[in-house]
């Protein structure tokens, strides 16, 4: 994925994932974000937690997304979260991250700026609108619009894996093997491309503030 210049708007790509499947999600989300002209992608994830709390983890990781920073977040123009599901709930590493914003918080950084979320699940009823709903409630602390997938996206109402209007899904299965089908990149290329449009469309607005 292209880096963005300083100038640039982007869409924050925020995703944690342990075995890829999120991840998958996430490049689909963003391949949608940068089919949108002026607006460009930036991915990132966030490390493991560890049961030692004072283990650290190289500052750059051995492949994919380098890890984000507060001030990915303090400039984004937009966000997509992403997180396996883990008992309906964002995995613990993405949450961990999430609670060292609150300088962001209280400087409003993030307030009226699009947001939307995105998950995987080893199961089609595993938790994915529960889990999408987890990630929603910082956002909302946050100030953040929070923007879902429209019945517009037809595939909604056909999709035998993954997609919901809360945010886009995946159904990794239970051997975790299923790859991203034609629905869910569908779906999380359409989430991507709105989010685009919606941080182009509402930047004046928390740039004004
Ligand atoms: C601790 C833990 C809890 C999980 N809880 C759920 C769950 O509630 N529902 C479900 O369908 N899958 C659950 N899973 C499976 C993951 O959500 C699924 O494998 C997901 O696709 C992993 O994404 P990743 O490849 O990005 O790491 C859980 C996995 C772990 C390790």
């Amino acid at each position: 994925m292209t880096q963005p210049a300083a100038e640039t708007p982007y869409v924050l790509v925020l995703f944690y994932s342990r075995n890829g499947a999120t991840r998958e999600m996430a490049e689909q989300l963003a391949a949608g974000v940068e089919s949108i002209s002026g607006i460009a992608a930036r991915l990132r994830t966030v490390p493991p937690v560890s049961t030692t709390c004072e283990a650290v983890d190289p500052e750059i990781p051995a492949e994919g997304a380098v890890y984000a920073s507060l001030d990915d977040l303090r400039h984004c123009h937009g966000l997509a979260l992403g997180s396996p599901t883990r008992f309906g709930n964002m995995a613990s590493p993405l949450k961990y991250f999430l609670d060292t914003t609150s300088e962001l918080w209280m400087n409003g950084a993030l307030a009226d700026k699009p947001a939307t979320a995105f998950t995987s699940t080893a199961s089609l009823h595993g938790g994915q609108e529960a889990t999408l709903l987890t990630m929603l409630i910082p956002l909302l602390h946050h100030g953040m619009v929070y923007a879902g997938v429209p019945y517009r996206e037809t595939r909604l109402l056909t999709t035998q894996s993954g997609g919901t209007p809360y945010g886009t899904s995946h159904l990794a299965g239970a051997q975790a093997d299923r790859p991203v089908d034609d629905d869910e990149t569908t779906l999380a290329r359409a989430q991507g491309e709105r989010l685009g449009r919606l941080a182009l469309a509402m930047r004046s607005l928390h740039e004004a503030t």
